[in-house]
């Protein structure tokens, strides 16, 4: 286990899913983008870093049958399982570091990461999950991404992170990628204390 991995077991060995600091009850701008970008229900959705987040429970409300979660952390899959169990068939599960990981071309209709990217600090991650995600969602599909936005922290989970504006990201996705809208929003955390995201939603090419 690597130091990241080791990171992540011991944030959701040791802590609620309700009381860390990325915690909202309904990740509403994520359902609203997918939403907005027409996404039928039986087109495949990935959500990477998943944690233990309820996008897939409110995705499954609104009827998506063809659901995907990779995290780098057992305990937060297992956990996932746990709450979904009566889902298991409606979703792809996949433990492992997204920066090291393989999926078939073409398997996804729409990326979501929320709060993922943005600990990627180095070029070389950045490249091999840029790299992962063209290979892996159809040309014409989505990808939505949230980071912490320019006046976001500058750590999460006490990592460092990279904070973006909607032009870095749309540089840093390079030209394989056409932004089609962003948003900034105020995160309320658990503890009372705001973060500024970016939101973002791109059509790859
Ligand atoms: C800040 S949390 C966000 C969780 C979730 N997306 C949400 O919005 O509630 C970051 C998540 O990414 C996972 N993660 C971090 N680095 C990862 C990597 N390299 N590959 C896969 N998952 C990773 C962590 O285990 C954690 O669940």
């Amino acid at each position: 286990m690597n130091s990241n991995n080791a990171h992540w077991e011991k944030v959701y060995q040791t802590k609620n899913f309700d009381s860390v600091s990325w915690y909202t009850s309904h990740l509403k701008s994520s359902l609203s983008i997918i939403s907005k970008l027409n996404t039928d229900i039986n087109k495949s959705i990935i959500d990477i870093g998943g944690g233990e987040s309820t996008l897939l429970d409110d995705l499954i409300l609104k009827g998506h049958t063809n659901l995907s979660v990779i995290d780098i952390s057992p305990s937060a899959i297992k956990f996932l399982q746990k709450r979904l169990e009566s889902h298991l068939d409606k979703i792809g599960w996949y433990i492992g570091d997204i920066t090291d990981y393989k999926f078939s071309d073409n398997q996804f209709d729409l990326w979501h990461d929320r709060a993922v990217f943005h600990f990627l600090t180095d070029i070389e991650s950045r490249v091999k999950y840029k790299n992962l995600l063209y290979k892996a969602v159809k040309k014409g599909g989505h990808l939505v991404i949230a980071t912490f936005g320019p006046d976001g922290p500058l750590k999460c989970s006490g990592l460092t992170v990279e904070r973006y504006s909607a032009a870095k990201l749309d540089k840093e996705l390079g030209t394989n990628f056409k932004l089609l809208g962003s948003k900034l929003e105020e995160h309320h955390t658990p503890f009372n204390t705001s973060q500024q995201f970016l939101y973002c939603w791109f059509q790859v090419l």
